[in-house]
Order: structure tokens, then C-alpha cells, then sequence
């Protein structure tokens, strides 16, 4: 068990890493950040912030002697980096976790391997694998990017063989899998924390998720789902994490069809956007699960102490100047957090706020009531 007053490593300064920083400290461990950015949200908050590339040998060096675990928040660290540490101290997720869940070809076929399902998809690795994979899915399809994809970023939906070869350029004629759009009757997530040693697993209640424009806008628990669709989906992601031998905080990502099949999305080596609800409306957040795992310690309660509402807080709120916090915080039930990003851009996550109530209609309610609070003119 590393102990509090240990240093902990985080590889990436954004705002999974910065809130990693407030747990970490919160429970008496030091915690070093890497990451190039001179204004990493991480960074602000680290006891010391490494501002270097991920592969640059000194900054590496120092972290290794001085660090007892490392994690990551970000999945494109290069592999090199994470065998490094790997080599000399406890590296959570491990290298191979992360090179599964950051690649869609490695992470869907290894969902398949497990017997787990998927929307259907074709591999693409150059322009001639399009033919047989639009002749084999129902189109339209959605052609993504094997790597580097987030926030709806790097896909794009394509209707006939043609528009897919176009979008295959587009997207920088890069390996890409072309998967199959499923009707949604919903979208769903379940946090996991599993231990080394043993494999102690705990899950957080499934989080039910609205996307706009392929980002995260809400995220309530409970929800709106039977126990049985809700154990089966926890079900389903032990099972991952179990097949990876997996150590840290898993997310996985699953799409509920209109004919109430669960199919894996994909899942994130990390604590995820969904899982932000559980910084109010947990016993334990997902960060400090992080924590705990990364330091072998038991995983802590994951109850659910309140219906609840998160909501993202994009950059495109500061179209008319910063917003007006005050209508938000004026709420006894909402939480605001927010990333110390310097520049707010339109899609940029900027921060979020939950609202918790006695009921999730209550929840709803409040979150739909600052929504228009924050967006109304100043
Ligand atoms: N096959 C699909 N069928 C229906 N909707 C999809 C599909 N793939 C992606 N989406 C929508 O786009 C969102 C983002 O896609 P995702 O594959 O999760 O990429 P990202 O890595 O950007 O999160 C999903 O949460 C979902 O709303
Ligand atoms: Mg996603």
C-alpha cells in the first residue's frame, strides 16, 4: 500500500488530471504533473508541474526516482513512456490497458474476443477496404478514426460508398473502422474500479447520457433504465475489466438500441466525463477511486447519496463575456467546477455542475432551470 506523503505521477495536466490533484492532495499525497502546457488545469493544482512533452528523458528520469505509482489521464501518452515507468514502479492503468482502449480497432475487437457485443464494423486501413465494408453495413454509417478521436471529433457520417471514400480522405486517410449507426433508445456508462492484488471490483451506479454534437451535455443517475438492463450493463463492463486484469478507474460506454440491446461503445483507461457526478453525489468520487487504486487501497463506497444532474459548462457560454456565476450559485443544490482553462473556445469542456435533488424530476428540473438562467443575457 503506498501511504499519504508519497509523490503520485500523472502523465497529462487537463481537467481529469487537475480533479486527480484535488483527491490526491485531499487524502496527503504529493502529486507531480506532466505535461507541456505552462497553463495545464492539472498543472495549477500539482505540487509540481513538469512542464515538458511526454517523451523528453529528463523530465521522465526525475518522475521515476521520485514517484511511487504513476497514472495517466490521457490516453495518448506514447507507449514508450508508460513501458518506462513500468519498468521501475507501479504504472495504473498499465501500458497494455492503455494501448487497448486508445486504439477502436485494438478496443473493438478485444470487446468482441470477450463475447461482448458491438455495433457492427469493418476495419478500414486504406480506401479499397470501403467497397465491401459499405456493401456490408446499413448505410448511413459513421467512418471514425482508429486513434486520437474524442468529443465527436475525427468521425463522420456517411451515406453512400462515394461520400465514404471522400470522408476517408478527409479524415486524413488514416486507419478508421466504419461501424453501423444504431437507433438509440439511449446512451449509458458505467465507472469500474478494480484493484491489483486480487481484483477488488466496484461499480458505480450507471450514468444515463445525452450527447449533442458528439459531446457530453448531461449525464443523470438514476438512470431511466429497469435494475435488470442496469446489472446487465454493470455486468458487462466487470467482464472487461476483468479480461484486461485491469487496475485503476474504467469507463465504459454503452449504447441501449430501440430493440433494448446493449452494445459496447467504447470505454475510456480513466475517470471519465459521465463519472463527474460522482465528485457531489457519491461517497467516493471516481478521482479519489482513482487514487485508491493507484496506491492499493481498498476501493471505497461508491453509494449513491442523491439523485443528480451534471451538466457540461462549454466554451460557447462566453459568447456574450464570462457568464454570470451568480445564477448558478445561488442554488443550494447545484455544484459548480470549473477547470482554470485560460481560454474559452466553442466545444471546449470548460467545466460542469451538478444538481442534486430528492428525486432525479427535481434534478431535471434544476438543471433545466440554470441552463436558461446561464444563457439569458446578462
Ligand atoms: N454507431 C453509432 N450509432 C449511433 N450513435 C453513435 C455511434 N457512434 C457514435 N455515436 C454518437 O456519437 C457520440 C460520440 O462517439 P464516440 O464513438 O463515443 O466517440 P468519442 O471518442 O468522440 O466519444 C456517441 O456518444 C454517440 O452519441
Ligand atoms: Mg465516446
Amino acid at each position: 500500500m503506498i501511504e499519504p506523503d508519497a509523490i503520485l505521477g500523472v502523465l497529462g495536466g487537463g481537467q481529469l488530471g487537475r480533479m486527480f490533484c484535488v483527491a490526491a492532495r485531499t487524502m496527503g499525497y504529493r502529486v507531480w504533473v506532466l505535461d507541456p502546457d505552462p497553463h495545464s488545469p492539472a498543472g495549477a493544482l500539482a505540487d509540481r508541474h513538469l512542464q515538458a512533452g511526454y517523451a523528453e528523458a529528463d523530465a521522465l528520469r526525475e518522475m521515476r526516482e521520485h514517484c511511487a505509482a504513476v497514472t495517466t489521464e490521457f490516453e495518448n501518452v506514447p507507449a514508450e513512456t508508460l513501458e518506462y515507468f513500468e519498468g521501475r514502479i507501479p504504472v495504473r492503468p498499465s501500458s497494455r490497458s492503455v494501448a487497448i482502449a486508445r486504439d477502436r480497432i485494438r478496443e473493438k475487437t478485444f470487446i468482441r474476443e470477450q463475447g461482448l457485443a458491438t455495433a457492427p464494423f469493418f476495419v478500414i486501413d486504406s480506401a479499397a477496404d470501403l467497397q465491401a465494408a459499405c456493401a456490408g453495413l446499413r448505410l448511413p454509417a459513421i467512418l471514425k478514426t482508429a486513434r486520437l478521436g474524442y468529443d465527436g471529433k475525427g468521425q463522420c457520417v456517411v451515406g453512400s460508398h462515394a461520400e465514404a471514400v471522400a470522408g476517408f480522405q478527409a479524415l486524413g486517410a488514416t486507419a478508421c473502422i466504419l461501424e453501423e449507426r444504431i437507433d438509440l433508445a439511449r446512451e449509458i456508462s458505467v465507472v469500474v474500479a478494480r484493484g491489483s492484488a486480487g481484483g477488488e471490483v466496484a461499480t458505480y451506479p450507471v450514468g444515463q447520457n445525452v450527447h449533442v454534437n458528439g459531446i457530453l451535455d448531461t449525464t443523470r443517475v438514476p438512470a431511466n433504465i429497469t435494475g435488470q438492463v442496469a446489472a446487465q450493463a454493470t455486468q458487462m463492463a466487470v467482464r472487461l475489466a476483468d479480461a484486461m486484469d485491469y487496475c485503476g478507474v474504467l469507463t465504459v460506454e454503452i449504447f441501449h438500441s430501440t430493440g433494448g440491446q446493449l452494445l459496447i461503445n467504447e470505454m475510456a483507461p480513466r475517470p471519465h466525463n459521465s463519472g463527474h457526478y460522482t465528485l457531489d453525489a457519491t461517497l467516493t468520487s471516481q478521482f479519489e477511486q482513482q487514487v485508491r487504486m493507484l496506491c492499493g487501497l481498498p476501493p471505497g463506497s461508491t453509494r449513491l447519496l442523491s439523485a443528480v444532474v451534471m451538466v457540461n459548462i462549454l466554451g460557447d457560454l462566453w459568447e456574450q463575456g464570462t457568464p454570470a456565476w451568480n445564477r448558478l450559485l445561488r442554488h443550494a443544490e447545484a455544484k459548480l467546477h470549473l477547470y482554470g482553462k485560460r481560454t474559452p473556445r466553442p466545444g471546449r469542456k470548460m467545466g460542469h455542475y451538478n444538481c442534486l435533488a430528492e428525486d432525479i424530476g427535481q434534478a431535471i428540473e434544476l438543471a433545466d432551470r440554470i441552463r436558461q438562467e446561464l444563457a439569458k443575457p446578462a
